[in-house]
């Protein structure tokens, strides 16, 4: 059992201690937007915000996030840079396939909320651990600039 703040609800998660946050997340809150890809921490589909922190939720057991603010795909738009963020991605049309972008989304947010005007590299260093197999990189990194021109 752990008590989180989840997208700016106090709710009681009832799973054994050691239940990787993506599957309490999934299974147990049914929101299912945050993505199983390789449950190793390789390829940041299950990232969510803990603390304001891009957090491999596949790695993460529930006992970890106890007392936290934990942050998913189905809210970060709720907040001023999510917004942004998604707006952008709509404008440049980044989505192909989708599987890997609610991580990159939330990635991508977290960077800009520590570093509203990030250079190619300070993008490419924050966004290394999220893959793409269908290579939207370049709309990815377009995608940020775009957001951090909408926010400045
Ligand atoms: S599913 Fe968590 S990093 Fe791949
Ligand atoms: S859009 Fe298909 S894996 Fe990224």
């Amino acid at each position: 059992m752990a008590n989180i703040n989840l997208n700016g609800r106090d709710v009681a998660v009832d799973v054994p201690d050691d239940t990787p946050l993506l599957w309490a997340l999934r299974d147990g809150l049914n929101l299912t937007g945050t993505k199983f890809g390789c449950g190793i921490a390789m390829c940041g589909a299950c990232t969510v915000h803990v603390d304001g922190q891009p957090t491999r939720s596949c790695v993460t057991p529930i006992s970890a996030v106890a007392g936290k603010k934990v942050t998913t795909i189905e809210s970060v738009g709720s907040a001023k840079v999510g917004a942004a963020v998604q707006a952008a991605w709509q404008k440049l049309d980044v989505v192909q396939c989708g599987y890997c972008q609610s991580g990159q989304i939330m990635s991508a947010t977290a960077l800009l909320a520590t570093n509203p005007k990030p250079s190619d590299a300070d993008i490419d260093a924050a966004m290394s651990g999220n893959v793409c197999r269908c290579a939207t990189y370049v709309r990815i990194r377009a995608a940020i600039h775009e957001a951090a021109k909408s926010l400045a």
